[in-house]
């Protein structure tokens, strides 16, 4: 590797030696040193989602959080160019949020199993057989299906806006647990559909307390589209944000996150002290995102994310009523 890049690039190592051996640094270096370069030259800032792996999250994102606040940022971002390291509803959530500026996604095929696992009809099968109950959609989900929705939510703020509707009674799209999650914490009656996210389903209430038998005194954080029964054998769940500040807060000796496998990479960067067991489900969705395929999207200005204008029209009122609350 050059010296100058070395040089260069060194800080950056400084702050990830951590979580990436020393043979894997060059591999990323000259990539990381091209991105930010590119960012200036496009005048582009990078958002990434809390799952992407370190050398994104550390070393080349401009705002870096869950789903809640990419959708805040996004809002208030000063450049030309979006590039959303993170998964295509994020990057169409990002666009209807600035429908002016260009937002890329390094790889188009980065999806969710949350967003696949419904359509628009679906959304008005569901309110031809409930009429007159508001539908409450998880942000992970397409634009078509926001359009279709009175109001957005993320698992940071579920709770919040199911409540602040003040009916007795709601439709929750498309995650059945966070659903049933939410459900137990309110008496407003949730009425769910039964999508599932890939990654948190696999975990089982059993393989909790198999963790808290082998690792006495652990800490367990939950993320809340974990099945019901994983989430009642917490300590504690919360949206990727809530439990790195329950983290940054509590300062556990040791502690799991029972989420995606990047996520304790990335927090135990901020938190050198905190022991982190490491269960790991994977999102595949999250890992088509590389540095080679951001510095690609960066050079050639390609993956778009473009939306309808009258879609997005009626996607975005339902994101900006969430974000209004
Ligand atoms: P957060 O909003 O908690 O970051 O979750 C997004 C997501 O995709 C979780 O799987
Ligand atoms: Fe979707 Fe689950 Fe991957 Fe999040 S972790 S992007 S909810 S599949």
């Amino acid at each position: 590797m050059p010296t100058a890049l070395l040089e260069r690039t060194a800080p950056l190592y400084q702050r990830v030696k951590s979580v990436i051996p020393p043979i894997e640094w060059p591999v990323f270096a000259d990539d990381i040193d091209a991105i930010l370069a590119l960012k200036r030259q496009r005048n582009a800032v990078i958002l990434a989602h809390n799952y992407q792996t370190p050398e994104i999250y550390h070393c080349v994102a401009d705002i870096v959080g869950d789903s809640l606040a990419l959708a805040r940022e996004a809002m208030k971002v000063d450049a030309d160019t979006i590039v959303l390291a993170g998964v295509h509803f994020m990057a169409e959530t990002a666009k209807l949020l600035n429908p002016d500026k260009t937002v890329l996604i390094p790889d188009l095929r980065a999806g969710c199993s949350l967003a696949e696992s419904i359509t628009a009809a679906d959304v008005r099968l569901m309110r031809a057989r409930h009429p007159g109950v508001p539908v409450v959609t998880y942000v992970n989900s397409s634009a078509d299906v926001k359009a279709e929705s009175d109001i957005c939510c993320t698992s940071a703020n579920a709770k919040k806006i199911v409540e602040s509707l003040g009916v007795p009674e709601v439709i929750m799209l498309p995650d059945e647990y966070l659903a049933q999650n939410v459900a137990k914490t309110t008496s407003v009656k949730i009425i769910a559909w039964a999508g599932h996210c890939e990654v948190h389903e696999r975990f089982t209430a059993a393989e909790v307390r198999a963790l808290r038998a082998d690792h006495p005194g652990v800490i367990i954080l939950a993320h809340p589209e974990c099945p019901p029964e994983v989430v009642a054998e917490a300590d504690y769940a919360g949206s990727t944000a809530d439990m790195s500040a329950f983290v940054g807060r509590e300062k556990p000796t040791r502690v799991v996150l029972l989420t995606e496998c990047s996520m304790a990479d990335n927090v135990s960067v901020n938190h050198p002290d905190v022991d982190f067991v490491r269960p790991c489900n994977l999102c595949p969705h999250m890992k088509r995102i590389t540095l080679p395929n951001i510095r690609r999207a960066l050079e050639t200005m390609t993956n778009e994310v473009t939306i309808d204008p009258a879609l997005a029209e009626r996607a975005r009122r339902s994101v900006e009523r969430m974000l209004a609350v």
